[in-house]
C-alpha cells in the first residue's frame, strides 16, 4: 500500500493570456489531495473518495472503470472526478507496463473540487505517484508532470494547459509559457482564498475571452498588457516585493475584468479582500464565478470575505513549496 498527496493551485498571474503563448505564475497552495492505492490480485477498480470538497461529500463507487457511482453531488463533478482517477491509474499501469493491474483506491481532499484550484491535477498528480510506487515504479516530479498532463489531456479531450499538472507536481511557484515549465524563487506567500461555491465554463470563458480577442485590437492589446504584467511580476516575486506584487494582481483582475471573465461574486469578494487591507486581490483559474485570490499576512481578508454576500468558504491557504510527494 502507498500513499502519495499533491498540493492544488491558485494562478498569481496569467490565466487566460497564457492560452495565446504569454507566460503565467501558478501557486501551489498548502492544500493538498491525498491518494493511496494497493494492487489488487484481479484488475478491477475500486474506488473510495471522501471529502472532495470543503463541505465534505461521499464518492464510492466500485467495479470496474465507468460503473456509476451512488452520491449525492451533480454527475459532472463525479463523472470529472473519476475520469482523473482512471486517467492517472491508466499513466501508473503504463508506467509498470502493468496494464492488467487492478487497484483499491482511496483518495481524501481538502481542494475544493471544481472551483479552479487544481484538484484534478493534484488527484491526477498524486494518483500517478503512488500507483507507480505500488508497482515498483519510482517516478521523479518530472515524470509525474509529463504523465498528469497526458492524463488531463485525455480526459478534457486535448483541451488542457501544462500549468495545473506541473505546478502540482514542482510545488511552489512556477511560470508556464507554452511548454516551458519551470520553477521559480519566491517568498512566502500569504493566500487567502474565497470561494463563492460556484464555478464557471472555463471552454466557454475561454472561447468568449477568443472571440473579443478576434474582434478587437485592444482586447489583443489586453491579453499582451496581461502578459507584460506577468513579466513584471516575475520580477516582484524574485525581490519578495508584497506590496508590488499586490498592486499587480488588482491590475490583473482589472485586465481580466476587460476581457469579460469576471463575475458579480468574484468581484464583491475582490472588493471586500481590498477594503480589508489585503496587498491586492484577483480572481483565480478560468473566472465566471469560483474562487479569488488575495495576499494577507494577516486574519482580515479572510474575516471580511466571511461576511461577504457570495462568498461560501473563505480560508488561509500559504504558497506550498512541496510538490507531489510519497507520505
Ligand atoms: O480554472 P482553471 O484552474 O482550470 O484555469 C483555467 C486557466 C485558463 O488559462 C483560463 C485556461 C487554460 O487552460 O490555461
Amino acid at each position: 500500500m502507498v500513499t502519495a498527496s499533491a498540493p492544488g493551485k491558485v494562478y498569481l498571474f496569467g490565466e487566460h493570456a497564457v492560452v495565446y503563448g504569454e507566460p503565467a505564475v501558478p501557486c501551489a497552495i498548502a492544500r493538498r489531495a491525498t491518494v493511496t492505492v494497493e494492487a489488487r490480485d484481479d484488475d478491477r477498480l475500486r474506488v473510495n473518495a471522501e471529502d472532495l470538497t470543503l463541505d465534505g461529500f461521499t464518492v464510492e463507487y466500485s467495479g470496474e472503470t465507468g460503473t456509476d457511482p451512488d452520491v449525492n453531488v451533480p454527475d459532472s463533478l463525479v463523472e470529472a472526478a473519476t475520469g482523473y482517477i482512471d486517467a492517472a491509474v491508466e499513466q501508473a499501469r503504463d508506467a509498470a507496463d502493468a496494464p492488467e493491474v487492478g487497484f483499491d483506491i482511496t483518495i481524501e481532499s481538502d481542494i475544493p473540487l471544481g472551483a479552479g484550484l487544481g484538484s484534478s491535477a493534484a488527484v491526477a498528480a498524486a494518483g500517478i505517484r503512488a500507483g507507480a510506487r505500488e508497482l515498483g515504479v519510482d517516478l521523479t516530479d518530472a515524470e509525474v508532470a509529463e504523465r498528469a498532463y497526458r492524463a488531463e489531456l485525455a480526459v478534457q479531450d486535448g483541451n488542457a494547459s501544462r500549468a495545473d499538472t506541473f505546478c502540482s507536481a514542482a510545488g511552489g511557484a512556477v511560470r508556464v509559457e507554452g511548454d516551458d515549465c519551470r520553477s521559480l524563487d519566491a517568498p512566502q506567500l500569504p493566500f487567502v482564498i474565497g470561494f463563492d461555491g460556484g464555478a464557471g465554463d472555463t471552454g466557454a470563458l475561454v472561447a468568449g475571452v477568443r472571440s473579443l480577442k478576434e474582434g478587437y485590437g485592444f482586447a489583443a492589446d489586453t491579453v499582451a498588457a496581461i502578459g507584460d504584467l506577468v513579466r513584471r511580476g516575475e520580477d516582484a516575486l524574485a525581490a519578495g516585493d508584497l506590496g508590488e506584487l499586490g498592486r499587480l494582481m488588482d491590475f490583473n483582475h482589472g485586465l481580466l475584468s476587460a476581457l469579460g471573465v469576471s463575475s458579480r461574486s468574484l468581484d464583491a469578494m475582490v472588493w471586500a479582500a481590498r477594503d480589508a487591507g489585503a496587498h491586492g486581490a484577483k480572481l483565480t483559474g478560468a473566472g465566471g464565478g469560483g474562487c479569488i485570490v488575495a495576499l494577507d499576512p494577516t486574519e482580515d481578508t479572510a474575516t471580511a470575505l466571511r461576511y461577504t454576500p457570495g462568498c461560501e468558504e473563505a480560508f488561509r491557504a500559504e504558497l506550498d513549496t512541496e510538490g507531489v510527494r510519497l507520505e
